[in-house]
Order: structure tokens, then C-alpha cells, then sequence
């Protein structure tokens, strides 16, 4: 049986003094309920550090919300896979469709950031997800595999248990539009038996596929509920102790 992960993706939210004062709160709700799932949050980098501090011994993990596939050198503005980890990362999110939407993005960059991050020893969150156009013209299964075929190129199969992959239809991400808990089973079983049919049934039993797009505490239990929906990367409902706390213990 997989283990569900929950993880909050903080977005560009939250001052550092802020984020502390956030993390504090889930520490004392989150990291007491017992919950079931793996947990995890990613604020943005400025505040990785006093989160990190907030979080130290409560079973949260923490996670970056992107990272740079060079391991040094002149890239204004990045930061590298091992910068992350050694401030306390285990995860980091690639590929989210806002980085692909306005920050150039692409297939490739992300399948390097993922062989980076491996190779360093984090846990990645790989996100993949149709628009509503491709969606209505009958490219969903066809845009979402090509994603996580381009994402996973090269990637060994023994590695594969490792990287949590994260469908995310853009339609969905902060509209409070929902996919159904059948249309997003069926995309996550789709990706179930593509992954089965390149990296073998041991890969594809043991990885996680998360739901993400509008999550919310009433929602989430249904949705957690299906057979190929292993938890979900939530972003306005984590912004809260409260919803996310909620979400949290709906994932058992
Ligand atoms: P949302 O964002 O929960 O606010 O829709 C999800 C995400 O973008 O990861």
C-alpha cells in the first residue's frame, strides 16, 4: 500500500516571519494528529530556513518550490538542488504549471531538474496537467502523458518509486473547479498503466500520484478515496491551519 503525501505548495505567499508563525500553528495541529500520511510544505525560498527551524522534530518535511538543474555556477537568480537540501529540503516541486505558464518552463528543463534532484538525494514532485482547451479538443490523456514521458525520459526505473508525480488539470488550479474524483482517477490510472507499461509493475505500484487543482476540506476525502489518488498538493486550502489541517486528516 502506498503512504498518501500531502504537501502544501505556499506559492509566492507568506513573508518569512509570517511563514514561521504559520508553521508553528500546523506543528502544534498537524504534527499531533498521528496523521497517517507523509506531510510536507513548501514555502518559498526566503523562508525554507525559519520554516525548517519552525518544523524541526514535528514529522512535517519540508519542500522547495523549484530548483535549478547546474549544480553552481552563473545563474542569477537559481538556486541549486544541493542549496535546498542542505537547509533542511527532502522534496521540491518541478514542473508546476506556473512555472511552465510564465516562467518558460519546458518538458526538457523539468526532466533535468528531475535527474538533478535525484542525483542529489531529494524526493521530487513532478506535475503534469492538461488545460481546458486541450481538455475540450481531446488531448488530455495525450498532453499528460507526453508530459510525464518527457519528465521521466532517461529516469531509471528503480528510481521511480522515489519521485511523486502530481496531476494537476490547470482548469482546476485556484478556480474552486474540482476535477471529480472520477475524471481525476482516470487520468491517475492512465498514468498508473503508462508507467506500468515502461518501468514495470514494482514502479508503478509503489509511486505516488497526487490530485492537485481546488483541493479544499470538503472535497478532499472523496477524491483521497480513490484507488490511484495517493494525496494531493494543495495550494490555497495549505495557506490556512485550518483547511490544511483538515485536508491532512481526510487523507486518513
Ligand atoms: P490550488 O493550487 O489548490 O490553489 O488550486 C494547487 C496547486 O497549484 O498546486
Amino acid at each position: 500500500m502506498r503512504t498518501a503525501l500531502i504537501a502544501g505548495n505556499w506559492k509566492m505567499h507568506r513573508t518569512a516571519a509570517e511563514a514561521r508563525g504559520l508553521a508553528e500553528e500546523l506543528r502544534g495541529v498537524v504534527g499531533g494528529t498521528g496523521a497517517s500520511a507523509d506531510v510536507v510544505v513548501c514555502p518559498t525560498f526566503t523562508s525554507l530556513q525559519v520554516v525548517g527551524e519552525a518544523l524541526e522534530g514535528s514529522g512535517i518535511s519540508l519542500g522547495a518550490q523549484n530548483m535549478h538543474w547546474e549544480k553552481e555556477g552563473a545563474f542569477t537568480g537559481e538556486v541549486s538542488a544541493a542549496m535546498i537540501l542542505t537547509i533542511g529540503c527532502i522534496y521540491v516541486i518541478l514542473g508546476h504549471s506556473e512555472r511552465r505558464q510564465y516562467f518558460a518552463e519546458t518538458d526538457e528543463s523539468v526532466n533535468r531538474k528531475l535527474a538533478a534532484a535525484l542525483d542529489a538525494g531529494l524526493k521530487p514532485i513532478v506535475c503534469v496537467g492538461e488545460t481546458l482547451e486541450q481538455r475540450e479538443a481531446g488531448q488530455m490523456e495525450k498532453v499528460v502523458l507526453g508530459q510525464v514521458r518527457a519528465a521521466l525520459d532517461g529516469i531509471p526505473a528503480e528510481a521511480i518509486p522515489g519521485i511523486a508525480l502530481a496531476y494537476e488539470p490547470i482548469w482546476a488550479i485556484g478556480t474552486g473547479r474540482t476535477a471529480t474524483p472520477a475524471q481525476a482517477e482516470e487520468v491517475h490510472l492512465l498514468i498508473r498503466q503508462f508507467l506500468r507499461s515502461i518501468f514495470g509493475d514494482r514502479a508503478a505500484d509503489a509511486v505516488r500520484i497526487q490530485y492537485g487543482g481546488s483541493v479544499k476540506p470538503d472535497n478532499a476525502s472523496e477524491l483521497f478515496s480513490q484507488a490511484n489518488i495517493d494525496g494531493g498538493l494543495i495550494g490555497g486550502a495549505s495557506l490556512e491551519m485550518e483547511s490544511f489541517a483538515a485536508i491532512v486528516s481526510a487523507a486518513g
